[in-house]
């Protein structure tokens, strides 16, 4: 093999308040050598997730990522060496493999993935974002033609699937996301059919504009202010699909809940359900069979933001916190 050192990129500490290049560090470590059972992995594409910074906060779905550990992320790898059972140097696998080149994983902690082209669909459409996307709005909320469907963080990686599949499932699908060029992008590239530019300053009346009969289904993936707008827009009966709260991952102590609960909930009598896309493992094949025919017959734009570089991967980070990104974000190593 050519390689000799395997540059990893660590966490040095958790961050006390916004994310910056200063928490973390490259650093080179020796070639991990696989055991009985470990597979050796060569990582090919780490995704870029904005949970990545809420795992930095305390245990979640996940155990906490610590100073002094390997940044934690899920990516795409590809067999070099296997003493697992069922995998064969050359076959790829998703698995948890942290930020560096190489690493020795047991076989079990590995998903082996088919041969897709591109192979970064398997990570955006084919991943944990298209399945968040499809789970969370379909599983979650249950849209029904007709509906208004609204989605935050609408032009990254989830978000700009959903909207898509509200389309598709024949709903009004409205975006909000920050910064004009992003909502026209919506509108005119992804036919969503309206979109609100939450930095503009008149987030509440351009909401009532771009959904005048009030909305349905929100799929939240930001909490905070934007929640609160929606939960005084939401129709009676209405369900909120609970994905993430990005508004309060980069920062100090997050703040006080939004105004409308309980009270809204109850004289509205919404649902807000959240959830997990592991919870839903059991139905993917069904799901991504349904994400492919849509990609196929044209119905569901992906687009992906691919930077170049494991040493990239910490600006990678803060800048999809920071909004940069559109689509999925991931970084290719190798
Ligand atoms: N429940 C699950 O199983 C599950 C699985 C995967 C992901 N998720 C959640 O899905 C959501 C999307 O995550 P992602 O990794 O796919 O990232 P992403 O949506 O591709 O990128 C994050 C986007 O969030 C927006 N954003 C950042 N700060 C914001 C703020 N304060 N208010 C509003 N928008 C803000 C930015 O876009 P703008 O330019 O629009 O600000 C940024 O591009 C996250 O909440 C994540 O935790 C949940």
């Amino acid at each position: 093999m050519a390689a000799t050192g395997n540059r990893q990129i660590l966490l040095v500490e958790t961050p006390k308040g916004k994310l910056g290049p200063e928490h973390f560090k490259l650093t080179q470590a020796q070639m991990p050598s696989p055991t009985d059972g470990d597979a050796l992995l060569r990582v090919r594409y780490i995704s870029l997730d904005a949970a990545n910074r809420a795992w930095m906060q305390g245990a979640t779905y996940r155990e906490a990522v610590v100073g002094g550990s390997v940044m934690a992320g899920g990516a795409i790898a590809e067999v070099v060496e296997s003493k697992a059972p069922g995998l064969a140097a050359g076959d790829l696998v998703f698995a948890d493999t942290g930020w560096q080149e190489f690493v020795a994983l047991p076989g079990k902690r590995l998903t082996k993935l088919p041969k897709v082209e591109p192979l970064t669909h398997l990570l955006s459409v084919y991943g944990i974002a298209g399945l968040t996307a499809y789970f969370g709005l379909l599983n979650i909320a249950e849209p029904k033609a007709g509906e208004t469907v609204v989605v935050s963080a609408a032009a990254g990686s989830v978000g700009s699937l959903v909207g898509q599949i509200a389309k598709i499932k024949g709903c009004r699908a409205v975006g909000i996301a920050g910064g004009r060029q992003k909502c026209d992008w919506l509108v005119k590239d992804l036919g969503f059919d309206a979109a609100v530019d939450y930095k503009g300053g008149n987030l509440f009346k351009e909401l009532k504009e771009a959904a005048p009969k009030g909305i349905d289904v929100y799929f939240d993936n930001v909490g905070g202010d934007i929640l609160e707008a929606c939960l005084f827009q939401m129709n009676t009966g209405g369900r909120i699909s609970c994905c993430g709260a990005i508004s309060a991952y980069d920062g100090a102590a997050p703040p006080a809940g939004p105004r409308g609960v309980p009270g809204l909930i109850v004289v509205k009598r919404l649902t807000m359900k959240g959830f997990i896309v592991m919870d839903f493992f059991r139905e993917r094949e069904k799901a991504i069979a349904d994400l492919a025919s849509w990609v196929a017959a044209g119905k569901l734009k992906v687009e992906e933001d691919v930077i170049d570089g494991l040493e990239n991967t910490p600006a990678a980070l803060i800048g999809l916190l920071a909004g940069e990104n559109r689509g999925k974000r991931m970084v290719k190593v190798a």
